[in-house]
């Protein structure tokens, strides 16, 4: 039996865990050993513990408890925690994902212990340093043993960074190895497609019908952070919702939340119209009811503009660059940063163009091929 152990800290890596965790009790029970270690980054009930009990992911083995703190402090605390783990048990690997603060210090932690490490969503750049989860997943990246690009553009990044001609090689005297493994979100797309609608009745609740509503999300801290930013950006909403007369379902981040609280003119415009929807963060089966009966999707999330194209929904994309370059180049998504006008006019646009959707994040098995990969790895490492 090989043990792996999967990091999750962040609210979609919790949910990305749920895919690979049902492919090892499914098809990997009797070869793989799956413990789970969650860093506590994200904490509160509907952040975190609502997708393990949705989902049925196994509870975490270990909790580090580390909450919110600056990035160091945070990062910090998780490294130590995630080492002493790995210096008291036996793991044969880490398996991190995507690019948060606690993909980084699974990432430092496992790689000073010597410990191979296996990278889900390796290969995303935007190519804006000044974003922390760049920073996260190009170290992460480099210090991969098993490295399983979500898209192809992904590969092209790892491989101009010179992954495929590198001579580092690792304690086990291999070199990484690059896969195109499809995306592992898409898996839970589908997997919880039908079952979704069958436990939810948000759209009830929120007394909305299939295609009468934008769904939106803001988390990014470039945007919550800066009251310009922020303000513009539910500017456009508010324009959006009276001049189109279409709902706004806003579930809101935490961080956005708190954010908003300091900007009592928008916030009292935005919690006063009756188009526009604020919610609480939603559970995974909520917002896929979600974005399967909304028109258009409007988000600075990563996550959300791929379920959009998923789901086969237009996405405007409130960031300046993009790492899922296929979704623009697709025309299924405008990018518009935080400019109001740019944002109205991509609505515009979007909800009038015929758009088509291509398979471009893989055929939804992505986990069954990560598992096989790592398995035939970790046997012959
Ligand atoms: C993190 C990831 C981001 C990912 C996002 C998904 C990093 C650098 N960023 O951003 O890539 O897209 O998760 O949501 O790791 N908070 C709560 N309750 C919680 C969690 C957070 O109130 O359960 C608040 C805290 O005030 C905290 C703030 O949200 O300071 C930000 O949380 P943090 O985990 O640092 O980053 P996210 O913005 O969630």
């Amino acid at each position: 039996m090989i043990k792996i152990l999967t990091v999750v800290g962040a609210r979609p890596q919790i949910i990305k865990a749920a895919a690979l965790s049902r492919a090892v009790k499914n098809t990997f029970a009797d070869k793989l050993e799956e413990k789970i270690l969650h860093t506590g980054q994200h904490y509160d009930f509907n952040m975190s513990d609502v997708f393990f009990d949705e989902m049925q992911i196994p509870k975490p083995q270990y909790n580090l408890n580390v909450g919110s703190e600056s990035h160091g402090k945070q990062t910090a605390r998780m490294i130590s925690g995630i080492e002493e783990v790995l210096s008291g048990e036996k793991f044969e690997a880490i398996v991190l994902y995507g690019d948060t603060n606690s993909t980084l210090a699974g990432a430092i932690a496992a790689s000073k212990l010597n410990t191979p490490i296996i990278h889900i969503e390796a290969g995303l750049r935007s190519f804006n340093m000044a974003m922390p989860e760049e920073i996260n997943r190009i170290v992460c990246d480099q210090l991969s043993s098993l490295l399983f690009a979500p898209t192809q553009t992904a590969i092209d990044n790892l491989s101009r960074e010179g992954f495929s001609d590198s001579k580092a090689k690792f304690a086990n005297g291999k070199q990484s190895q690059i896969f195109n493994s499809g995306d592992i979100m898409y898996d839970n797309s589908l997997f919880y497609s039908t079952i979704a609608e069958q436990k939810t009745n948000i759209l009830k609740q929120l007394d909305i019908k299939d295609q009468d509503f934008a769904l939106a999300t803001i988390h990014r801290n470039h945007n919550t952070d800066n009251p310009e930013r922020l303000s513009s950006v539910f500017e456009a909403f508010l324009e959006i919702a009276e001049s189109k007369r279409i709902n706004i379902v806003l579930p809101i981040h935490p961080r956005t939340g708190k954010a908003l609280q300091k900007l009592p003119v928008i916030g009292d415009k935005i919690h006063k119209n009756s188009r526009i929807k604020l919610i609480p963060p939603i559970s995974f089966f909520e917002m896929i009811v979600l974005e399967k009966h909304a028109k258009i999707i409007m988000t600075d999330s990563g996550g959300l503009q791929k379920e959009a194209y998923f789901f086969k929904k237009p996405c405007i994309i409130i960031r300046p660059e993009t790492e899922w370059v296929e979704i623009t180049e697709q025309n299924a998504g405008i990018l518009t940063d935080t400019n109001k006008d740019l944002i109205i006019q991509a609505f515009e646009q979007l909800t009038l163009s015929e758009i088509t959707y291509p398979p471009v994040f893989g055929v939804g098995n992505s986990a069954e091929f990560i598992l096989d990969k790592t398995f035939n790895y970790l046997l012959y490492k």
